[in-house]
């Protein structure tokens, strides 16, 4: 589906990256694919009669999809960031560093580290933003925002500091991985990436420590064990242990302060209030 210009949604959403939105965009000097769709027929063909696929930019490790199918079939040139590579070993293309990598004369890569260490966004012409998970439109609120802190894999802060560096460029478009696309004026973007960051940098809880960010953890952990990617997945275990642990300490805590005021209460010992306030502050931390 043309989205605009020579930008095209693939529809066919691939759940070996995790249903992500997958885009082709069309170049006399080759064409691209942003993420991979499912490798069927209808897509293959059609592909094939716009001229093959020159170049597959995975975003992260998440998105991998049906990239090596992709390459196998059209000999592409894949591009991942070194900090993913150990997904797909035989990349073509490594980027390296913080850097913009200027690609071609209408590409810019941008190392958007974050929700993951290698999360790259893509920007074409200095109108399309392939943002890969970290940026997205609420259709609620209307407004640009950053992905939260609980499905942020690496770290929520270089996240933040990923986007505010977006700063320096131009775009229309939001051309998301997960979630809505949105095209704005170039203004308005800019003002909605502004609020986005103000709102980010105001997060009150950047690496939440609970049973909601332990769940998506281990959805995370289950969904790179089946793409293989096993010394990543424990890497991301040791963060979801530190969660377990955690969690086990603080009740134990909990336990034995409930105990001590239930006793200082009983026997109207001068420190109860203090005993209520102190329980009240761990009660706030879990
Ligand atoms: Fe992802």
């Amino acid at each position: 589906m043309l989205i605009e210009d020579e930008v095209y949604y693939c529809g066919f959403n691939s759940i070996k990256s995790a249903g992500a939105n997958a885009y082709f965009i069309a170049r006399p000097g080759g064409n691209w694919l942003v993420s991979t769709p499912k490798f069927v027929p209808h897509l293959v063909n059609k592909f094939e009669k716009l001229g093959g696929v020159k170049h597959i930019f995975i975003s992260h490790r998440d998105d991998l999809g049906e990239t090596e199918k992709y390459q196998e079939r059209f000999r592409s040139n894949t591009i991942i960031h070194r900090k993913d590579l150990d997904c797909y070993p035989q990349a073509g293309t490594v980027l390296e560093g913080q850097e913009q990598i200027d690609f071609e004369p209408a590409f810019k890569i941008i190392p958007t580290p974050g929700h993951t260490e290698g999360h790259c966004m893509l920007l074409y012409h200095d109108k399309f933003l392939f943002t890969a998970d970290s940026l997205r439109f609420n259709r609620e609120t209307l407004q640009v925002e950053l992905w939260n802190p609980y499905w942020t894999w690496f770290s929520y802060q270089a996240q933040v500091d990923s986007v505010a560096r977006l700063h320096r460029y131009r775009f229309q478009w939001i051309l998301t991985s997960h979630g809505q696309r949105v095209k704005l004026a170039e203004a308005e973007m800019s003002e909605n990436l502004k609020r986005a960051i103000e709102k980010a940098r105001a997060e009150p809880n950047p690496e939440p420590c609970d049973e909601q960010r332990l769940r998506n953890l281990e959805y995370y952990i289950g969904e790179l064990r089946k793409l293989n990617q096993h010394v990543y997945a424990n890497k991301i275990d040791q963060k979801a242990e530190f969660i377990r642990q955690t969690a086990v300490e603080l009740n134990s805590l909990q336990a034995t302060i409930s105990t001590d005021i239930e006793f200082a209460n009983k026997w109207h010992f001068p420190d109860a209030q203090d005993w209520n306030v102190v329980c009240k502050f761990w009660q706030s931390c879990s």
